[in-house]
Parts: structure tokens; C-alpha cells; sequence
């Protein structure tokens, strides 16, 4: 059993930290199951490298505990906890070949030369890299280093391998390429894992449960999926991706649905969880990709700006106030509109999501 189990976790830095009160993290609570890949999203400054150190053994909580696989090592130094890292800057040794490098890690842990051989040769085999073995990192591409990092972390075999924002040194495509790479590598070698990003696509992309932070504090931890379709606050949905916050009013509870007024309009919106009552003003999380130009759609909205994105057309518009985003990926047939226009628009209202009651109170005093 190799499952992370995070409890009670409060780090408090000296207040020199520019955290509330020097708090990094609080109170966090978390379970990374085994073989499973966890991330640690949010913005710069919410307690992600934090986290993530107090797991490897360089910062110690200053109250909580951590077990690994059952295993108290709240208080064990670096080496005794059996955990690989893998940093943003490689850290790879400029003066060691590629194979040198590998060997390292493995070197620290007693074994034969044979068997040491036989795992660098594993390794090497595992992620490509071969034909490359007598190389100095340098003569290597940039995916090419990211590889010899993950195999000098798997080479040791951790129980836990830990990832510090990893491909945020590479450019888009090759940051995709590699990202898909590693969620595959993981998965074949079934390594427990945590990972940290502020990049929400890659974390939905290579994640079985994203968490998302906030000032040191868990917002929500889900499957990626439930993360970006049903957030549990605003602050998520915004942060998963572009999000329309419209405002509604329910009039009337059905069974499965609601019937709330949107801007003028009227929809059957899907119900929900959170407890509703008629004439209370709510709060509808609208991805673009919901809104569908239609002629004879039941919303009008006016375009403000039109960003040409290649795949689509994106309208930043206006419906009876508020400001939404509108995609458009057939605009090679009906055109593009023009800033000042109006388009009407369809609703796709079965993904539509309402924020609990209590983040439409808090949104809508702060409104
Ligand atoms: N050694 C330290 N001493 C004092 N404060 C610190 C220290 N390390 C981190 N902090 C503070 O703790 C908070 C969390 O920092 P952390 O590095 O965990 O953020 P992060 O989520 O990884 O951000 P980023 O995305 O920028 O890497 C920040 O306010 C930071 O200033
Ligand atoms: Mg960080």
C-alpha cells in the first residue's frame, strides 16, 4: 500500500510569507489513493509547492500528519520517506551523461553493480532514451531532459513521485506532447502521484482527481470532469476555464428541473443539489461551449469584441448586462459578426449548473 494521506495540515511560515498571517496552508485534508495521480491547482502564491514539500521531507508542517502507505513520516528526513522528484528546472547534472544521470539516484541505494546496470538499462529503455545514453544533457531537446528527470525519479522505485510544475519550461505543443507522455508512464508503472500546475487544462488532462487552492485552502478536490462542470464555487468555475456567471431568478421547482429567467428569457435548467425556492435570485455557471448561435435562439446578446482564435471565433458579449462569452467554431459559414451587433443564441441548458445558495448570497452581496 502506497496511498498519501495528508491530515489536519497547517503550515505556518515566519510572517515574512506573503500568505494571511504567514499561513501557506490550512487545515488541509487529503487522500491521494494508490497508483493514482492527484494535482495541486491554483493560483501563484495558494500553497502548491508548499504541500508538496512538507510531503517530500524539505518543509516540516507545524501541525498535522502525513503517512504514506499507512506510514507516519511527518517527521522523517528527505531519504528515509522512498520519494522521487521531479522539478521544473531539470536539476540535471550538466557535467554527467545521460546514463550517469540515471545511475545517480540508484546509486544512493546499495545496490549491486549488476543489478544497478540492469535498472539504468530499464529505465533507459522505458522512456526512450536509449539511444542517447552517452550524451551530455545539454546536446539534448528540451522533452528529451524532461525524460532523463523522470526516469533519475523512477529509477530509485518510489513509492510516491512527486512533480513540481515539470513541463512549464516547454513550449504548448511539446508541453502536451509530454504531459500525455508522463500521464502514460505513470499509469503503466502505477506510481502514486502528486502534481502540481497552475495550467488547469494539463491538470484535467493528466489527472484523476484535481485539486483546486485558494490562500492555503482546499476549494475543491473531484474528478476533473465534476471540477470543471459542476464547480463548487464561483472561484472554480472560473479558474477551470471560461465561465459565463449569469444571473437567474427560479420561478418555478419541478421535479428534475428548474424553471428560472435568464436575461428575459425563460429555461428548464437542470436542478441541481442545492435547495431552491421560488423568486430567489441564483447564480448559472454558462460554458461557452453551451451557447450555440441560433437566429431564432431565445437569448440577444450585443458583441462587445471579437477574438479570432483560428478553430473559433470568440464573442465577448453582453446579455441584458452581464458580460458572456460566446465560441463560434462554424463561423466558415454563417461569417463573423461585427462589434455592436446582435446575435441571438441557443442554450444547451443540460450541463447549466447552479453554485449553492450560499455562494449566490456571498456573490450577489459582493455584486
Ligand atoms: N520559505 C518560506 N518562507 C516564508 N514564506 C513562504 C516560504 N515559502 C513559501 N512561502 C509563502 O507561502 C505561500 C505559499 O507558497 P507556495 O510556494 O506554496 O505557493 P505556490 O502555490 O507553489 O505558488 P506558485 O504557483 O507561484 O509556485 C506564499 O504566500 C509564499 O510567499
Ligand atoms: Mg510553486
Amino acid at each position: 500500500m502506497s496511498n498519501v494521506v495528508f491530515q489536519n495540515i497547517v503550515k505556518q511560515f515566519p510572517a515574512a510569507g506573503g500568505a494571511p498571517g504567514g499561513l501557506a496552508v490550512q487545515d488541509l485534508d487529503l487522500t491521494i489513493e494508490e497508483g493514482s495521480l492527484v494535482t495541486l491547482l491554483g493560483p501563484s502564491g495558494c500553497g502548491k509547492t508548499t504541500t508538496l514539500r512538507m510531503l517530500a521531507g524539505f518543509e516540516t508542517p507545524t501541525s498535522g500528519r502525513i503517512t504514506i502507505g499507512g506510514r507516519d513520516v511527518t517527521h522523517l528526513p528527505v531519504n528515509a520517506r522512498n520519494v522521487g522528484m521531479v522539478f521544473q528546472s531539470y536539476a540535471l547534472f550538466p557535467h554527467m551523461t545521460v546514463r550517469q544521470n540515471v545511475e545517480y539516484g540508484a546509486k544512493l541505494q546499495n545496490l549491486s553493480k549488476a543489478e544497478l546496470n540492469s535498472r539504468v538499462d530499464e529505465m533507459l529503455e522505458t522512456m526512450a532514451l536509449t539511444p542517447y545514453a552517452d550524451r551530455a544533457p545539454s546536446r539534448l531537446s528540451g522533452g528529451q531532459q524532461q525524460r532523463v528527470a523522470l526516469a533519475r525519479a523512477v529509477v530509485t522505485r518510489p513509492k510516491v513521485l512527486l512533480f513540481d510544475e515539470p513541463l512549464s519550461n516547454l513550449d504548448a505543443q511539446l508541453r502536451e506532447r509530454m504531459r500525455d507522455e508522463l500521464r502514460a508512464i505513470q499509469l503503466r508503472l502505477g506510481i502514486t502521484s502528486l502534481y502540481v500546475t497552475h495550467d488547469q487544462s494539463e491538470a484535467m488532462a493528466i489527472s484523476d482527481r484535481v485539486v483546486v487552492m485558494r490562500n492555503g485552502v482546499v476549494e475543491q478536490a473531484d474528478t476533473p470532469m465534476n471540477v470543471y462542470a459542476r464547480p463548487g464555487t464561483a472561484f472554480v468555475a472560473e479558474f477551470m476555464g471560461k465561465a459565463n456567471i449569469l444571473e437567474g431568478e427560479v420561478q418555478e421547482i419541478g421535479e428534475a428541473t428548474v424553471r428560472t429567467r435568464i436575461a428575459g428569457a425563460s429555461f428548464e435548467l437542470p436542478r441541481g443539489p442545492h435547495p431552491l425556492r421560488p423568486g430567489q435570485r441564483v447564480r448559472c455557471v454558462l460554458r461557452p461551449e453551451y451557447l450555440r448561435i441560433d437566429p431564432q435562439g431565445p437569448l440577444t446578446a450585443t458583441v462587445k469584441r471579437v477574438v479570432f482564435q483560428g478553430g473559433h471565433v470568440e464573442y465577448l458579449t453582453e446579455i441584458g448586462g452581464q458580460e458572456c462569452t460566446v465560441t463560434d467554431a462554424q463561423y466558415f459559414h454563417g461569417g463573423i459578426a461585427e462589434q455592436g451587433r446582435p446575435l441571438r443564441l441557443a442554450l444547451d441548458t443540460r450541463p447549466v449548473w447552479m453554485l449553492a445558495d450560499d455562494q449566490n448570497t456571498n456573490a450577489l452581496k459582493a455584486a
